[in-house]
């Protein structure tokens, strides 16, 4: 194998490497996903408990990856990530409160929800 090839290799493993390090150190004390529940009160509104939204431009959350909806909340938090009522929304949370409400809506089976929701707008 060519020299250059080995050093290509040796650096994607060590990128590899470190990026599942930075995930585990992140990941901290297991999230509490009661706790979760109860401060995602106030995003029921938008988001729907069941984490299936009923609003035209407003994302599911329901079976989303955990660590992404940790990041996107962070992110709305820090102001990395502009949008007015989310900035607000987030603007309050503990980065307890984020891991907890990540792991709520990560939990929800996204298909069952979406069926659920399809039925009671089909029985109105
Ligand atoms: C008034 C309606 C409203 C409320 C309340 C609300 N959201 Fe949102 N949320 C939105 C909208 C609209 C977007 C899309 C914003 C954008 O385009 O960036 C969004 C985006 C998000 C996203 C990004 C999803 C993705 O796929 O990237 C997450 C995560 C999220 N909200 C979580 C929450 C949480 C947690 C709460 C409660 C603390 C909350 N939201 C409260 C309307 C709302």
């Amino acid at each position: 194998m060519h020299m250059e090839t080995l050093i290509r290799i040796g650096l994607a493993a060590w990128l590899l490497a470190s990026h599942v390090a930075h995930a585990q150190t992140q990941s901290g004390p297991a999230p509490d996903v009661g706790a979760g529940k109860k401060r995602a009160a106030v995003c029921f509104a938008c988001h729907n408990a069941d984490g299936i939204s009923r609003i035209p431009g407003t994302p599911h959350l329901a079976g989303q990856e955990r660590h992404y909806l940790e990041n996107a909340l962070r992110a709305y938090r820090d102001g990395q990530r502009q949008d007015p009522t989310m900035n607000a929304m987030a603007k309050p949370l503990s980065d307890r409160d984020i891991v907890n409400i990540a792991a709520y809506y990560s939990l929800q089976n996204r298909m069952n929800n979406v069926q659920t929701a399809a039925q009671a707008v089909d029985a109105k």
